[in-house]
C-alpha cells in the first residue's frame, strides 16, 4: 500500500465510532506507550494524559505534518511526556523490551511492509507489555478505507503469531471496528 498522507477524524466521529478510552483500557499512570503509524496523534494525546508525568508516549508517523500538528498539540495542552518523530515505522524501534504498550489505530494495512513493523514491535515490547490493534472491520462501512485493502481480525491474528506474539483478545470496538489485543510469546 502506498502512503496516502495522515489522517485526521474529529472528536464526535471517533466517539460514534468507538469508546477511545476503552480502547487505551489497559493504560496506568507510568507505562510506556508507543503510537505507531500515529497521525496526528489523537491517542498519542490521550495517552499521555492517561501514562502522567512518570509515563512516556513514543509516536512514529511516516508523515512530518502530522508529528509537527501533534508537537503543536502537546505544547498548548503542556504535555512534555511525549517523543514525536517523523520517519518510517519500518525503520523505527524506540528502544528494547521498554513499551507496556505498543499501539496501532488503522495504520497497520497502511504501512508499506507491516511485518517488519510488527517485529519492530516486538521489539519494543516488554515481556509484560501488549500489543493493541484498532482497525476497520473487512466489510462495507459508511467511511474507511477501501475494504480490499482492510485486514481482517484472522489475518491479524496470523500476522501477530509469525511476529512473535499471542492472541489475548478479539473483540468489536462500535459496529465498524474491531479490537485485537496479543501479548509477547515468551
Ligand atoms: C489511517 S491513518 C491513522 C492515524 C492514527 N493512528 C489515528 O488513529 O488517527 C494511518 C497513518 O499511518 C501512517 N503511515 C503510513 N505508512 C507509514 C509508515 N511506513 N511509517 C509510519 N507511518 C506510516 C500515515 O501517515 C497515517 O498517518
Amino acid at each position: 500500500m502506498v502512503w496516502q498522507g495522515s489522517f485526521s477524524l474529529d472528536e464526535t466521529t471517533r466517539r460514534n465510532g468507538y469508546n477511545p478510552e476503552a480502547v487505551l483500557g489497559k493504560l496506568q499512570k507510568g507505562m510506556i506507550f508507543v503510537d505507531v503509524g500515529c497521525g496526528d496523534g489523537y491517542f498519542s494525546l490521550l495517552a499521555a494524559k492517561k501514562v502522567g508525568a512518570l509515563g512516556r508516549v513514543y509516536a512514529i508517523d511516516i508523515d512530518a505534518l502530522g508529528i509537527e500538528k501533534l508537537q503543536s498539540r502537546a505544547k498548548l495542552e503542556s504535555l512534555i511526556n511525549i517523543t514525536a518523530k517523523a520517519g518510517r515505522a519500518e525503520d523505527t524501534v524506540f528502544c528494547s523490551a521498554c513499551a507496556d504498550v505498543v499501539f496501532f489505530s488503522m495504520s497497520l494495512h497502511d504501512f508499506e511492509d507491516p511485518r517488519k513493523v510488527l517485529a519492530n514491535a516486538r521489539e519494543m515490547v516488554k515481556p509484560s507489555g501488549w500489543l493493541v490493534n484498532l482497525d476497520w472491520k473487512k466489510q462495507d462501512t459508511p467511511k474507511g478505507p477501501p475494504v480490499n485493502i482492510r485486514f481482517s481480525e484472522k489475518t491479524v491474528q496470523n500476522m501477530l503469531t509469525q511476529a512473535g506474539f499471542c492472541t489475548v483478545s478479539v473483540t468489536e470496538a462500535g459496529s465498524y471496528h474491531y479490537l485485537v489485543v496479543g501479548k509477547p510469546t515468551l
